[in-house]
Formats: structure tokens, C-alpha cells, sequence
């Protein structure tokens, strides 16, 4: 079986965490996003991934290779510029070999059962399947309507207000026959939500959608991001991603891993690959430091998550906020981010700075 996933957006909405690390590799408690998706393609017997990507795709390849560490085999399809959603996956048709494809928007937290959705697709006799969650707001998704029958009446991508007919959207995870690729123009920016999906309700094709109650989460904003990794410390999220890391009551440690005997580490926390944090720190409330990191002495780090290579010094405090790669926070400083900071790669904080 085969997969796509779309991983060719701005991730805009993430900046400035994203403006040197496209959105699909932005670690979730230490593994690139992707490796999520990945590791749940896997387990439904997809093991050839074709990644759709354009905007920093060189970036995405050097950090995931050709997918043999993972155990599957990964194909880029490379856009020269944006094809939109549509285009992307019809590019990306061409290593299909005449198959029928899982399709996944590649950002999305999310362990939905493939094989529940596949076999309601085929058991529907469905040209196109697409899975459905319910959201408070569906104003920034594709709202659907279904039928009694479970078959779409109607996709409105980023409804109005007014057009708020149901909490039912478009959770990003489709199954497509292989004729539906045909259906795709090639060469042009064309969207599945506002072109091919009100087309297949126009023609009258089989399109049907399927309920997940799975776990599900859009890593679009930093808020939404901090909550990912906070439901994957808790194990909300049933994917065997974390499996490498050691884990010791609520606590993740990575490899190679130095943490000095009188560092506390509570209510839920996780360390990265070879990062050593010194005697006397905390780190607690659901924090993720990342691989490569160095937490001094005393330093206290709540409701946080430092990505890798960073450095937070002596008696520093860090709460709700999240730190890019690469960040030196020097010692004494004290930050906080009321109801959640960002700071971006490579930033560098003076002694005792109030931020
Ligand atoms: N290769 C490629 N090329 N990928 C793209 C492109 C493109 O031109 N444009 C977007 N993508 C990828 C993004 O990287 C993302 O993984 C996925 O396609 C969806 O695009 P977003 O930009 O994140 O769309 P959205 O979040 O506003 O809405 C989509 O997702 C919602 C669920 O989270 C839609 O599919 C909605 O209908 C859906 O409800
Ligand atoms: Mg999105």
C-alpha cells in the first residue's frame, strides 16, 4: 500500500518556529513531526510514502532520508512552485504506479485507524473517502455535510459564520481510488477542498466520509503545538513513536542523556539525545528539552519546551514558552510567557533579562 503526505505548506501561522524548519519536522517531544505520520502509515501496512513537498523540501530530506530508519521507503515528489493541495497530490500521483492512495495533510496529530477507513471506503464503494472530525469553530477547516447515509452533500472550506451547518470537518486523512487522479489537472495550483471535492458533488461521484473519534490535533499554532507535545507525554496519542526514549514513571529520557542525581523532574517532562542538565534544575509541568541541549545549574524550566541545541543558563527560569533551536539563554534571566511566548532559532538573551 501506498501513502502521500502534503508537506509542502508555509506553516505560516508557526513562525517564527518555522521559518528555518518546515512545519512537518518541528520535533513533538523530540521526534520530527512526520515521524508521527509515518510511524501511523506504517503500522497500517503503508511502507512507500510519497512526501509532496516545495517550500523547504531539501530541509525535510536531509532529516529523514530515504525512510530506511524508519522502515519504509520515502519518495519526494518536489513542487517548483506551490501547486496548492490538488496539484501537489497529482504530481505526486505519478510514483503511484495506477494505485489507490491514502492521503494525509502533513499536519496533522492524529492516530485514526486506517483500516477502519479503508474498509468502510471500499465497503461504501466510495471514489473518494474522506475522514471527519467535530471542532467548536469550523471556521478555519472544511466544514462537511453528510447524508444518512454517510455520503458528503456538501464541502465548504473555511465556511463563514453564517454558513455553519454542522461541527462535522475535514480531518485531512482521505483514501482515493486511482481514478480520481484523473480527475486532477496537472501543471496548475488547484485545491482538493475548493476545487476537486465540490466537483465530485457536482458529477455526482461516490464520496463518502467517515467519522473518526480518534485522537486528533492541527499543529498550526503555538498553542496547538504545545498541546501535542503535552498529549503525547500523556500517551493520549496512540502511535509508537516515543518507543526509543526511556521512560521512568512521567519522565522521558533520551540516549546519552547526563542528568545530575539532584535535578527534579516531575509531573510529566522529557530530555533529549545527549543533552545534560546540571544539578539543581527542575523540569517540569509537561516541558520537552530537546537533543543537544545544556540546562545549568538551578535553572527551572515549567510549561516549556526548548528545542535542540539550546542552552539556558545558571538560575534562569523559563514558563509557558517555547525556545527555537540554537537559543543561548544566558543565566539569571527570567522569562515568562503569560499565555505562551515564542523565541525564535538562534536567539541570543542577555544576564538577567525580564522578558
Ligand atoms: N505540496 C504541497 N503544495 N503541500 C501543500 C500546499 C502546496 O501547494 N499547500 C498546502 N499544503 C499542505 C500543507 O503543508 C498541509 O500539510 C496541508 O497541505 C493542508 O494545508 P494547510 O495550509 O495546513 O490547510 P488548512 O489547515 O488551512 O486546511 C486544511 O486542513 C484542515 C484540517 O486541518 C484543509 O484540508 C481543511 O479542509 C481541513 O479541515
Ligand atoms: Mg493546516
Amino acid at each position: 500500500m501506498k501513502g502521500i503526505i502534503l508537506v509542502g505548506g508555509f506553516g505560516t501561522r508557526l513562525r517564527p518556529l518555522t521559518t528555518n524548519t518546515p512545519k512537518p519536522v518541528i520535533p513533538i517531544v523530540n521526534k520530527p513531526f512526520l515521524v508521527y505520520q509515518i510511524e501511523l502509515l506504517k503500522m497500517y501496512g503503508v511502507n512507500e510514502i510519497i512526501l509532496a513537498t516545495g517550500h523547504l523540501s531539501n530541509t525535510i530530506k536531509k532529516i529523514l532520508g530515504t525512510g530506511e530508519s524508519f522502515g519504509v521507503k520515502i519518495i519526494y515528489s518536489l513542487e517548483n512552485q506551490p501547486l496548492g493541495t490538488g496539484g501537489a497530490v497529482k504530481l505526486a500521483s505519478r510514483h503511484l504506479d495506477g494505485q489507490g492512495a491514502f492521503i494525509l495533510n502533513g499536519d496533522v496529530l492524529t492516530d485514526i485507524n486506517l483500516d477502519k477507513l479503508y474498509n468502510f471506503h471500499k465497503e461504501k464503494k466510495a471514489q473518494v473517502t474522506i475522514s471527519l472530525v467535530p471542532v467548536a469553530d469550523p471556521t478555519k477547516f472544511g466544514l462537511v455535510e453528510t447524508n444518512e447515509n454517510n455520503q458528503v452533500r456538501a464541502f465548504v472550506e473555511k465556511p463563514g459564520p453564517n454558513e455553519i451547518t454542522t461541527n462535522m470537518i475535514n480531518a485531512g486523512a482521505y483514501y482515493f481510488e486511482n481514478e480520481v487522479f484523473d480527475m486532477i489537472p496537472s501543471g496548475v495550483n488547484y485545491s482538493l477542498e475548493r476545487g476537486l471535492y465540490p466537483m465530485l458533488l457536482e458529477k455526482k461521484i461516490p464520496f463518502y466520509a467517515y467519522n473518526s473519534n480518534d485522537y486528533w490535533l492541527d499543529i498550526g499554532t503555538p498553542k496547538k503545538y504545545l498541546e501535542a507535545n503535552k498529549d503525547v507525554l500523556e500517551d493520549k496519542v496512540n502511535i509508537p513513536a516515543l518507543i526509543d526514549m526511556k521512560k521512568s514513571g512521567s519522565v522521558f529520557i533520551g540516549d546519552h542523556a547526563q542528568i545530575s542525581k539532584k535535578v527534579r523532574m516531575l509531573s510529566m517532562a522529557a530530555v533529549g539525545e545527549k543533552t545534560i542538565v546540571q544539578p539543581g534544575a527542575t523540569i517540569t509541568d509537561h516541558s520537552v528539552v530537546g537533543n543537544h541541549c545544556i540546562i545549568e545549574e538551578g535553572a527551572q524550566i515549567l510549561g516549556s519546551i526548548i528545542l535542540d541545541n539550546s542552552f539556558i543558563g545558571k538560575n534562569s527560569k523559563i514558563v509557558n514558552t517555547i525556545i527555537g533551536q540554537n537559543c543561548k539563554v544566558m543565566p539569571y534571566t527570567f522569562i515568562e510567557g503569560g499565555l505562551l511566548k515564542v523565541i525564535g532559532d538562534g536567539a541570543y538573551i542577555p544576564e538577567y533579562s525580564i522578558i
